[in-house]
């Protein structure tokens, strides 16, 4: 028996006055929305720009409207905010954080950062801006491997804070970087067990998954790519079903780009919740986006000093992407 729902797409008519509101404040604001592909679908309707990680980080450098509105995490928005500081950045909810953030506190860090006074320190950009500041390097999953191997083969390296990313990454490039152990809550909560199963209930489907996800699940993929990655793989490769280990908002670009294809979110350990969903991300909806549109608040606000000292990394990233 099958056990998982093909995606697709919704049609929610009652948010269309709402989208249409929101697209007049843009106008009338001089504002842009950013968005990743985890936010709901009704928000990836109305972005201007839609992407992963790095692209989202590219466009906010060079944006020219006065406000920014995030809809993403708040490491997304403070990065906006760091590399474009004298725009106004709006992020709909200022709760939506992110586990793999949190699970790095800075003076921890620090500590850490101390025991291996030779170390280049390569963070993921998923981390808070204290963070940053303590890195030589920031990276982003598309580009990651490229940032490590633009460091001498010889040279210890630090990365945090996601261990399933640095040791897949150590995998590929045959380095050994000591690694912070933090991780993601959404790409650990995917079941191997179910996923092989799952694989045997749709033998032609490919199983496609996100470098945060765990090792086992890494090895039975057939392609491993960050969100940009994974939508381009499914746009080229020939196979007609896809099971997919990443946050479950990407599958309606997948299915926008693909609509012949099917796509089926990959399972996850505990049956009673929507675990593939990322709660953070999810913070963020329509209405909070038209709300922080009118009222031009939450606001990201941040110390001059630390977005300097943050900003260095994420420059020497952007000269290497
Ligand atoms: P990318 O979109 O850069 O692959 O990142 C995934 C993610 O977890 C963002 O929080
Ligand atoms: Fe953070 Fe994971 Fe959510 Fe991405 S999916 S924002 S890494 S908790």
């Amino acid at each position: 028996m099958k056990t998982a729902t093909p995606f697709k797409i919704s049609n929610e008519k009652n948010k269309l006055n709402l989208s249409q509101e929101i697209q007049r404040l843009k106008k009338e604001k001089n504002a842009v929305i950013l968005a990743h592909y985890y936010q709901e679908e009704a928000i990836q309707e109305v972005a201007d720009y839609l992407g992963d990680s790095l692209y989202l980080a590219q466009q906010a450098a060079k944006v020219d409207q006065d406000i920014i509105v995030f809809a993403g995490v708040h490491f997304m928005a403070e990065t906006a905010k760091i590399i474009n500081p004298t725009k106004k950045v709006l992020l709909p909810d200022l709760k939506a954080g992110c586990s793999l953030a949190d699970s790095c506190p800075p003076e921890d860090f620090a500590v850490f950062k101390a025991k291996h006074p030779n170390a280049i320190i390569v963070s993921y950009i998923n981390c808070s801006a204290e963070v940053k500041t303590l890195s030589d390097l920031v990276c982003t999953s598309s580009n990651a491997k490229k940032i490590i191997e633009s460091i001498p083969e010889d040279q210890e390296i630090i990365f945090a804070p996601d261990k399933n990313l640095g040791a897949y990454l150590n995998k590929e490039t045959g380095r050994n970087m000591i690694l912070w152990e933090g991780s993601c809550i959404v790409h650990e909560a995917f079941s191997f067990e179910k996923i092989v199963s799952l694989t045997k209930s749709y033998p032609k489907a490919k199983f496609i998954a996100h470098p945060e996800s765990e090792s086992p699940v890494l090895e039975i993929a057939h392609y491993i790519g960050s969100t940009s990655g994974l939508l381009a793989f499914v746009q080229k490769d020939n196979a007609q079903e896809y099971i997919v280990a990443t946050e479950a908002g990407i599958l309606h670009e997948m299915q926008k780009r693909c609509p012949e294809k099917t796509f089926i979110p990959a399972p996850v350990e505990d049956d009673t919740c929507a675990c593939s969903e990322c709660a953070f991300m999810k913070l963020n909806t329509l209405e909070k986006l038209h709300r922080c549109l009118v009222e031009e608040t939450p606001e990201v606000q941040m110390d001059s000093q630390l977005m300097d000292a943050a900003r260095l990394p994420i420059e020497r990233m952007f000269k290497l992407s």
